[in-house]
């Protein structure tokens, strides 16, 4: 692994082929300052367009958003709404974006449970985007780890695929990020230490980072500090220390 001397320089080669965050705090980021809890959400979608377009320019080649988990259905009513309705204002206005830098949208989750507007719009946008190769953007979605999984067990089941024939990419297949690689890094602001039912099966080896940043004032600087931290890191995969330097 190599940085030349910039602190926030990393080599093409060290960078991760994926990086997913859990885009936290956008709450107590407006509690802080008085403000309504929505507001931390709009904010948080500033630092979404920031980030994505950062993560396209460094050259990375997926980058996955935790953006509204199958439990975030408990919250109260009217943040819900608020957070579809953001969504979908976001989408109307990245898209153009979206083609210029040739990014393809995916969904991570169950599509066909979000309100109607909200699954309009991403069906619009990912088929829009769907031929565009350089980076491919998710958005994790009604998404749960755990549903994710028994969701892939009943495809698996339903092909009538005997248990002989079943092996871990059998699994990766039928989950919703099937072709995509392992994140490498997995990122979450606002200082929680934990991963809330996020790509279970798919974190088995990422490397984490974690920051204390709420969401909405997670900037370019500290995003590049965590992709220089990532390029130092050493991922033995099981092995010894003396192996992976061999
Ligand atoms: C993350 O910020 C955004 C979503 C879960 C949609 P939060 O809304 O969880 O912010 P905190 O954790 O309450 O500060
Ligand atoms: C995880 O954040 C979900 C998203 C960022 C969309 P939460 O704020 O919902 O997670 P918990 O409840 O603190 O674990
Ligand atoms: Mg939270």
């Amino acid at each position: 692994m190599s940085t030349d001397n910039r602190p926030d320089w990393v080599a093409p080669e060290d960078l991760p082929a994926h990086v997913s965050i859990i885009m936290d705090g956008n709450g107590r980021w407006a509690k802080a300052r008085g403000l309504e809890r929505t507001e931390g959400h709009r904010a948080g979608t500033e630092t979404v367009r920031t980030i994505v377009r950062e993560a396209r320019a460094l050259g990375i080649r997926h980058l996955t958003l935790y953006t509204f988990s199958s439990e975030n259905w408990a919250r109260p009513k009217h943040e819900v709404g608020f957070l579809f309705e953001l969504l979908v204002s976001f989408l109307k206005r990245e898209l153009p974006e979206l083609m210029e830098q040739n990014i393809r949208l995916q969904i991570l989750g169950e599509l066909k449970d979000l309100p109607l507007p909200a699954r309009t719009a991403l069906q619009h946008a990912i088929k829009k985007t769907a031929a565009n190769t350089a980076m491919t953007l998710n958005l994790a979605l009604n998404y749960s780890g755990r549903g994710e999984i028994v969701r892939a067990v009943k495809a698996i089941v339903a092909k009538g695929i005997s248990p002989d024939e079943i092996d871990e990419a059998t699994i990766s297949d039928h989950l919703y990020s099937a072709g995509q690689p392992d994140p490498d890094l997995m990122i979450r602001t606002s200082g929680e230490e934990r991963l809330s039912n996020f790509l279970l099966y798919q974190h088995a080896y990422s490397e984490f980072h974690f920051t204390t940043t709420y969401w909405p004032d997670f900037s370019v600087e500290e995003f590049r500090s965590a992709l220089c931290a990532y390029a130092n890191r050493e991922r033995r995969f099981g092995k010894t220390g003396d192996q992976i330097k061999a």
